[in-house]
């Protein structure tokens, strides 16, 4: 866990928005009610249904994320604020309470793990609220590979009032020297039954703090293809036999969901899923075969065209 806090500098092609971390005398607020914390401006996160592995969120809209960052003398924490018409704090039969979580890699400076709580290789740490009480840190490395990490000292207050959550999540750190770090967010809606896989995540955003020099490189968001064109290769070049996307008619539930690729994942990663399928393996049931010990996609490399390629990109980046 320690090791996450020793960041200085990360790759950071496949990052989105900049979240800017302010400097607070003293420590950062626990009440997320805080007019320390309110009378901040918020960056605005989109946020998509998770859609990689089953079970997928079906029919389940798109929604965004307020983050604000503070750094204290000794604490760094954040808060996060989103819309929920109707808290839902208990559980039981049937019953979930609304929750979050704050996403970082466990390995900073190593390949960026994947969105969906890490990869083989790539762990994540999570820091996890629930609107029932529960703080904890989690590390995963992938989907279903949760694991809790206790005594980790994160501490989190959850406020629900005229139809706004607002959570203040901190942690002490020992290193005041970082400049910037990979964050994503997550959120699940105790009252649509939303739990484990079953929620709403952001793309890789960063957290940029006090100091930082160079100005963070944006994303390669964007592709000189023609997204047209990539929509028609989908099916010329047998996509749409396994993959679901907007205008596929056949709806193939065999693969992962790509209908909001371009909002959940950097060109570079969506690139390389197409020319190296197992390098990243997304771990859905049926997904891959294990040969000798390792993931084997059960998605054929694409081999067309260089043009073919980027048109495929422009396409698959234009869902959000
Ligand atoms: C035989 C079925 C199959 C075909 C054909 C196929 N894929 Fe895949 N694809 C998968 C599976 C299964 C995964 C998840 C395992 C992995 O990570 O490779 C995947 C993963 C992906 C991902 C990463 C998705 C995520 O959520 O991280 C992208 C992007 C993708 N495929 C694009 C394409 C494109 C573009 C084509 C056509 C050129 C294509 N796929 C053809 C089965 C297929």
């Amino acid at each position: 866990m320690r090791r996450l806090l020793f960041a200085l500098l990360l790759p950071l092609a496949a990052i989105a928005a900049d979240i800017p971390v302010q400097r607070v005398d003293g420590e950062p607020a626990a009440d997320p009610m805080s007019s320390a914390w309110l009378a901040q401006a918020a960056v605005a996160v989109p946020l998509y249904p998770q859609a990689s592995v089953p079970p997928a969120m079906k029919a389940a809209g798109k929604g965004s994320i307020k983050v604000r960052a503070q750094r204290g003398a000794t604490t760094l924490a954040l808060h996060l604020e989103w819309p929920d018409r109707k808290p839902a704090a208990s559980r039981g039969v049937g019953e979930f309470a609304d929750a979050a979580a704050v996403q970082w890699p466990l390995q900073p400076g190593a390949a960026l793990p994947y969105i969906g709580m890490g990869h083989r290789g790539a762990p994540v740490a999570l820091w996890f609220w629930r609107a029932d009480g529960t703080v904890e840190t989690l590390a995963a490395e992938g989907f279903g590979t949760l694991t809790a990490q206790p005594g980790d000292g994160v501490k989190a207050k959850g406020v629900w009032k005229n139809g706004v959550w607002r959570v203040a999540l901190s942690r002490a750190v020992n290193k005041p020297a970082m400049e910037r770090m990979p964050v994503a967010f997550a959120v699940w809606n105790g009252e649509g039954a939303e739990r484990a896989g079953l929620k709403r995540l952001s793309a890789w955003q960063t957290l940029r703090f006090p100091g930082a020099t160079a100005k963070v490189s944006l994303p390669d968001t964007a592709s000189s293809g023609s997204a047209a064109r990539g929509k028609r290769l989908m099916q010329a070049k047998g996509c749409a036999a396994c993959h679901n996307y907007p205008g596929n008619p056949a709806k193939p539930r065999i693969a992962p969901d790509l209908s909001h690729a371009g909002g959940l994942h950097a060109a570079d990663y969506l690139a390389e899923s197409m020319r190296e399928p197992s390098k990243i393996v997304v771990p859905g049931k049926g997904y891959f075969t294990e040969q000798g010990g390792r993931r084997v996609s059960i998605m054929p490399p694409f081999e067309g065209s260089e043009a073919e390629r980027d048109d495929l990109l422009a396409f698959l980046l234009s869902l959000r």
